[in-house]
């Protein structure tokens, strides 16, 4: 019968986006960083067998590993990225690429915790357990202590996932809560005073909040936020304060050990109700191979930007609003969506009322020459959320070109897994070209890093705040 234990027997996956199981013996754990694939456990051997036949050429990997082990998932996120970035990237055998990392930084320091791997290791502290047939996909079992740092021995265009160790039952977005977006959806129409709150978020500020998050304002203590930096939960601290100033009750949520917390803001509702509006970024960043610097100017340095732009209007211009409304920054984004995956379950374990929520991951950066742009997800997240934005868009950022982007997955999956209405706003309208990307170079005064589409972009994620959990500003604000 189905899985109780929290360790599943077999854990199978399937190149599959996020869904329900394709059998109901099977739980559902959760999707790829890129959302192609689903794992799924059970302890049942029959289920096992039946799943032979599901046709998608699916793998099946013993999910039994020692305790003092994680499994890890690889995939590479080649498909997502413009051929700029891929030319400059030399084919790599990824297992070997790693394994010759880790033994090279044969004492590895992360902020003065050393960690010494020094070859007497009875096993090898990564192992492959299951690789796909193109080579684009691994699963690994890895030393418990290394695996949430994997990320840093990997070649830029890889991403990494602890594989989630109990199911997290997939749950389709319910279709009263399609029918709420759309009569948002139906209502969307231009309004001057959201017109006029938009264009508050100021520039300046927004240059000046980033560059003390990569640390490039002299003053800021910050250096890296890779999930396991010790400047992280200093970010963390400065990002409570800074919402607090804007009327926001914040509060740190950890959800691993070893990871920065989870940073959730919320304004009260006006009108008595559950309904909430969620907007959210990554606060944690990825550096270069081998390197735990991850000034994350643009991933997401951009998009807890935006959300620090949006609080700071808010506060500026007295809004209050009609619906509850949460502003979150996540971490462990990096280590395959951890601190979004353990809020939104929680949410839904509340039996919380998520009208609808907006991942915003990486906005400011578009090629020379290129227009302004605001990619939409075509993959994970709600077409009717999706379809608002757009809307929203042209209203209020004309000047911004919009179309869908294959660079896929970011906090929202979490929010898709679990039911609630969801979608993602990006730089461009077509693959990541960030030369920057995953490099510890990802800094905010560089050619191609724009701060005016950043606002463009801040722009329509405040309009559908706006516009879905609705306003009142004081009279002479309007
Ligand atoms: C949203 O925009 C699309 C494309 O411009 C348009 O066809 C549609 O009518 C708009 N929907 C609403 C509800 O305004
Ligand atoms: C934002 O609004 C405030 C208060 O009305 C005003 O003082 C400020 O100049 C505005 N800033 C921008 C960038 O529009
Ligand atoms: C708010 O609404 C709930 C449910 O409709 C109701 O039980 C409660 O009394 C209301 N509270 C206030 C302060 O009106
Ligand atoms: C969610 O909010 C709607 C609208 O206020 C309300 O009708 C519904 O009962 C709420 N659901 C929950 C679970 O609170
Ligand atoms: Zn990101």
């Amino acid at each position: 019968m189905l899985a109780k234990s929290l360790v599943p027997l077999a854990l199978l996956m399937f190149p599959r986006p996020p869904g329900e199981s394709p059998n109901s013996c099977l739980s559902f754990y959760g999707s790829s960083p890129t959302g192609k694939w689903s794992f799924y456990g059970t302890d049942d051997l029959d289920c096992v067998a039946a799943a032979a036949s599901y046709g998608d050429s699916g793998a099946l990997a013993d999910a039994a590993h020692p305790p003092d082990t994680r499994l890890v998932w690889l995939e590479s996120d080649v498909t997502a990225v413009d051929d700029s970035l891929r030319a400059a990237e030399a084919e790599v055998d990824v297992l070997s690429h790693l394994l010759a990392s880790i033994k090279s930084s044969s004492s590895m320091a992360l902020d003065g915790q050393q960690r010494i791997l020094d070859g007497s290791e009875p096993r090898e502290p990564v192992e492959a357990m299951y690789r796909d047939h193109s080579g684009s996909a691994l699963l690994l079992r890895v030393d418990a202590a290394l695996a949430p740092t994997l990320d840093t021995h990997l070649p830029r265009l890889w991403r990494s996932m602890l594989v989630p160790s109990s199911p997290a039952p997939f749950v389709p977005v319910p279709d009263a809560a399609i029918e709420r977006v759309r009569t948002i959806l139906k209502h969307v129409k231009f309004d001057p005073t959201v017109a006029s709150l938009v264009n508050n978020i100021s520039v300046p500020l927004l240059r000046a909040d980033a560059r003390w998050l990569t640390g490039e304002d002299s003053r800021s203590p910050i250096v890296s936020r890779h999930s396991f930096s010790s400047d992280t939960p200093k970010a963390a601290a400065w990002l409570v304060e800074r919402f607090e100033e804007t009327g926001a009750t914040c509060r740190l949520a950890p959800f691993l050990t070893g990871f920065a917390p989870n940073v959730i803001c919320a304004y009260p509702a006006t009108t008595n109700t559950t309904e909430t509006v969620l907007l959210s970024a990554h606060y944690d960043s990825r550096g270069s191979f081998g390197s735990t610097r991850a000034p994350g100017g643009d991933d997401d340095g951009s998009g807890t930007t935006a959300l620090l732009g949006i609080a700071r209007a808010i506060q500026r211009r007295g809004v209050r609003f009609a619906k509850n409304v949460q502003l979150c920054a996540f971490a462990g984004e990096e280590q395959g969506l951890l601190g979004s995956r353990a809020y939104a379950r929680e949410l839904r374990e509340a039996g919380a009322n998520l009208t609808l929520m907006v991942q915003a991951d990486m906005l400011a950066y578009h090629k020379a020459g290129e227009p302004p742009q605001l990619g939409l997800p075509d993959l994970i997240g709600t077409p009717e959320v999706t379809q608002l934005v757009a809307n929203l868009s042209a209203i209020y950022s004309p000047e911004l070109n919009v179309g869908f982007t294959p660079a896929c997955c970011s906090d929202h999956q979490s929010f898709h897994e679990q039911g609630f209405p969801s979608t993602q706003v990006f730089e461009r309208a077509g693959p990541i070209a960030d030369p920057m990307y995953h490099n510890s170079g990802d800094l905010t005064d560089r050619e191609g890093y724009d701060f005016e589409q950043l606002k463009s972009i801040a722009k329509v994620q405040f309009a559908t705040l706006l516009h879905s959990a609705g306003y009142e500003v004081p009279a002479d604000e309007a």
